[in-house]
């Protein structure tokens, strides 16, 4: 974001314009004085013009935030240019170019203030792009258990829950969770009695064993599985003597794939597709990550936070975490206009969450199929089961995203269809009549790499 005030520098030139306009016209009068004939009115009223309007520029420049002295500026830059063509034509015309030198030296003057302009803007936005002050953090002297499962809650669900759609905040949780008894929908556990299997997984033969053993080092996070004392410092509690329930509760957010619930995995149970959450793109601080966790040890007893062993934060325990760029934390429902760049748009969607989608940075999603739909939207609607009613690989995609379930992907690795009703069915109101268009067209397009 530009900031709301006048740039230095491009206060700078604008003076120094200005500067050069009255240095022109000065020098005009001087040579009409020294040379008989010179029509002195006319140059003086011509230079006389030309210095009033760099003064209205400059002070116009005055007026303006840096974003707008940046387009107004070319508008100065063009007044600079004509006045030394008409130097150089006033020149010319008393018949004393011999007498020009100042015109090379405004040459020089001038294309050294294109380069350093050129250089300025080309630095600019590195400067500029500084992330915005943090908003202030929660005060955590008088925080209780409650508001910060609450704090949780927002994390997991968003600010406002929304009827009839599916409530996401930063966590991005509900996208592949159910929380309540008995609502399943599939590929992902439903986290309903997780704080009561948090204490008995971990003394599992399962969980000791599988994927890898407890004390050995996960490939992908480099975390080391079921050691209390060898969590990530960031993350640590204070007397990590055994591996309790919480542990087994932050393992399974910051190190999915240290211990993945049967049948919910890849590759024969050896992979999860959940997200790291301490990573991007949802990359939640300690702060957060402990929210989390103390949200889902209350969650099923509303009211009571007797199960809740997460400590409250202390003033040091706010941030940490691998920042990446500040997501909008529930401020209101999830709308993508189509006016953000094709892979904000994807990420703020959470499609990169379950897809892999070749162009868009960090998007390894695995829970859905690998989105090369040049190749794959064609063949899905030749296929004799599809039953919806696309008829060109653009209707196919626009289906698949509004209608998830017209037609279920058949997942050729693991032999099986994928589950039904994973992808949130909800997408349309989230997305404008551009954006949507935008994704398609993008989508639809989408093949292997290299
Ligand atoms: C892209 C889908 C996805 C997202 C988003 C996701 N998870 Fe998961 N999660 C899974 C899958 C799949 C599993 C099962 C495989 C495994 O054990 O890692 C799982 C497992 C878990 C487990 C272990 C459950 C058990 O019974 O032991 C917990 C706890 C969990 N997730 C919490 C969360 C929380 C909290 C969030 C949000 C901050 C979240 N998950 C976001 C897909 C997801
Ligand atoms: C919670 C996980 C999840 C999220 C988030 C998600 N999807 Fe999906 N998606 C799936 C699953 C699972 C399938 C396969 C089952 C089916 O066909 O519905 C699928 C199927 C698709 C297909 C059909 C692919 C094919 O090859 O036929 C497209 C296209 C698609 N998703 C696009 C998107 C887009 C775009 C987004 C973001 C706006 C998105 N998905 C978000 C899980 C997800």
């Amino acid at each position: 974001m530009l900031p709301e005030q006048p740039d230095i520098l491009w206060t700078f030139v604008t003076i120094i314009f200005s500067l050069f306009s009255l240095f022109v016209f000065a020098n005009v009068i001087q040579h009409c004085r020294t040379k008989a004939g010179a029509n002195t009115t006319l140059w003086g009223a011509v230079f006389g013009t030309g210095l009033i309007i760099n003064l209205l520029l400059t002070n116009h420049m005055f007026d303006l935030n840096q974003q707008e002295q940046l387009g107004f500026i070319s508008w100065q830059v063009m007044a600079v240019f004509l006045t030394l063509l008409t130097w150089g034509v006033f020149f010319k015309g008393e018949q004393i170019e011999d007498q020009s030198p100042p015109l090379i030296r405004a040459a020089f003057f001038y294309s050294t203030i294109s380069i350093l302009l050129a250089g300025y803007t080309n630095w600019l936005p590195q400067q500029r792009s500084d992330p915005p002050p943090k908003a202030a953090p929660v005060d955590v002297s008088n925080l209780t258990m409650e508001k910060y499962v609450e704090i949780g809650d927002v994390i997991v669900f968003g600010k406002e829950r929304v009827a009839g759609s599916k409530a996401i905040g930063k966590g991005q949780c509900p996208l592949c969770h159910t929380f309540d008894p008995g609502d399943n929908i599939g590929r992902c556990p439903n986290l309903f009695g997780v704080e009561e299997r948090s204490h008995t997984r971990v003394k599992e033969d399962r969980y000791l064993n599988e994927p890898i053993k407890v004390g050995e080092t996960d490939g992908a996070t480099g975390i080391v599985k079921g050691k209390a004392d060898q969590i990530p410092e960031d993350y640590r509690r204070n007397d990590p003597s055994e591996f309790t329930g919480e542990d087994y509760l932050r393992e399974s957010l910051m190190c999915p794939s240290c211990y993945v619930v049967k049948g919910y995995g890849k590759d024969g149970d050896t992979k999860s597709p959940m997200p790291v959450i301490s990573k991007p793109p949802i990359s939640l601080g300690k702060f957060e990550l402990n929210a989390v966790i103390a949200w889902l040890q209350a969650k099923d007893t509303p009211g009571e936070f007797g199960a809740v062993t997460i400590p409250l934060p202390g003033p040091d325990d706010i941030g940490g975490g691998e920042k990446k760029e500040e997501k909008e934390e529930g401020e209101g429902p999830l709308f993508v206009t189509g006016a953000e760049p094709i892979d904000v748009m994807i990420n703020k969607l959470g499609c990169p969450l379950c897809h892999t989608i070749p162009g868009i940075e960090g998007a390894t999603g695995e829970l859905g199929p690998k989105l090369h739909e040049k190749i794959n939207a064609p063949k899905r609607i030749k296929d004799p089961n599809y039953k919806g009613t696309a008829k060109s690989g653009r209707d196919y995609v626009r289906e698949s995203i509004l209608n998830p379930n017209a037609y279920i992907v058949f997942n050729e690795e693991a032999g099986e269809p994928y589950p039904e009703g994973v992808m949130p069915q909800d997408f349309a109101n989230k997305l404008s009549v551009n954006a949507l268009d935008k994704l398609v067209d993008f989508i639809s397009n989408t093949q292997p790499e290299g």
